[in-house]
């Protein structure tokens, strides 16, 4: 497959907030051994995950979604009208219409801007970074937020063991801006998808393909639908090309790399593409343990957490990757 061109990042775009949000409710391994046929022991050993987080019924995406961008506003120090685009990234909408963008475009008061949601699941809020990129080097605008939000228990089947381990929900946001200071924010991205393997993850029912109706809802359509192995297997080579590539193509080594921030699909996934790139352990940011696969909103959290969390220097490179439902697949770098 072609390999998109290396950006020209001829105009700065750099990352001026991020913010984070979870719902309290802490959904165990012991909890799970519960409801399906499964085990602590099975579940750490194969994915790594111990624990996740699970919205209140009343909680909706764009509510987890509207908490985490105040908080990425605020460390921006920017009010909601002078926000120029807001993207949302989610396969978990609150509805089918509008958009989660335009439901926080107006928890925000962000009547200056224009919101689209972007659906690339668990690659989504690298596809929405990109995107907010290119909208921002166009000269169309000058900051975006971009939100990566996801209610995964709305459509998780709580009676497929296969399934209903690895997901929970969260939302992190982040504000980009244009600057004029070259060589800093986002470096390159790479962003790619291959729809042949499209049925490898669906979630079959309630699109116009399958509407769900009374006669249909025991079939369970509207819940994820996942072949986990050659998911699994896709990811670990999809994962590890986007990695080598983006830090080849900008004359990175794996000490250059500052903190990986992967998707948190299933920590053998993270190992084996972190280690294609001879990545120390102890510079990949991990929270599957802690929330699960969260699909766009992994990546957004993971963000946010690492610039929370870390006193990063300029000159620090952040290297987001996933992979995800399509399947898509990419990468996006940021230099400090
Ligand atoms: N508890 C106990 N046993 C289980 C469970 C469970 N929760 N789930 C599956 N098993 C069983 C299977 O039935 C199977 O039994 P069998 O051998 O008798 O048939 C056995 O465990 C092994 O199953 P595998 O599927 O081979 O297990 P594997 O090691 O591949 O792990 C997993 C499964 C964790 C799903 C892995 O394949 C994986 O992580 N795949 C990628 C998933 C992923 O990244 N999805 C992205 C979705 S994100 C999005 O777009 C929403």
């Amino acid at each position: 497959m072609r390999l998109p061109l290396k950006l020209d990042a001829a105009v700065p775009v750099e990352i001026v907030g991020t913010g984070y949000y979870l719902p309290d409710r802490v959904l165990t391994n012991a909890d799970l051994e519960k409801m399906v046929d499964t085990n602590n022991d099975w579940i750490v050993e194969r994915t790594g995950i111990y624990e996740r987080r699970i919205a209140d019924p009343d909680m909706a995406t764009s509510d987890m979604a509207i908490n985490a961008a105040k908080i990425a506003l605020e460390k921006a120090g920017l009010s909601g009208d002078e926000v120029d685009i807001v993207i949302c990234a989610t396969i978990t909408p609150d509805m089918q219409l509008p958009s989660t963008a335009c439901l926080i475009q107006k928890a925000i008061d962000a009547r200056n801007a224009f919101a689209f949601d972007v659906n690339a699941a668990c690659t989504g809020f690298i596809y929405a970074m990109a995107t907010a990129y290119s909208y921002l080097a166009s000269g169309c605008a000058r900051n975006a937020l971009v939100v990566g939000a996801e209610k995964l228990s709305s459509i998780t089947d709580y009676k497929d063991r296969n399934t209903c381990v690895l997901f929970g929900d969260g939302a992190g946001a982040a504000v980009i801006k244009r600057t004029d200071n070259p060589g800093h924010g986002i470096i390159d991205f790479i962003l790619e998808s291959d729809g042949r393997n499209s049925h490898w993850l669906q979630v079959p029912g309630g699109g116009s393909r399958k509407p769900l109706t009374a006669e249909n809802l025991g079939e369970r359509s509207q819940y994820i639908n996942m072949a986990g192995r050659e998911v699994f297997k896709f990811a670990v080579t999809a994962m590890k090309r986007t990695t080598v590539r983006i830090a080849e193509r900008n004359g990175l080594e794996a000490e250059d790399i500052t903190w990986l921030i992967p998707h948190q699909a299933n920590k053998r996934i993270i190992d084996a593409a972190s280690g294609a790139l001879g990545l120390d352990q102890s510079r990949i940011h991990y929270n599957i343990h802690k929330y699960g696969n969260m699909s766009a909103a992994s990546t957004a959290v993971g963000f946010a957490e690492v610039v929370e969390n870390n006193n990063l220097q300029p000159g620090d490179y952040l290297l987001l990757v996933a992979f995800g439902a399509g399947m898509t697949w990419g990468s996006l770098l940021i230099k400090w």
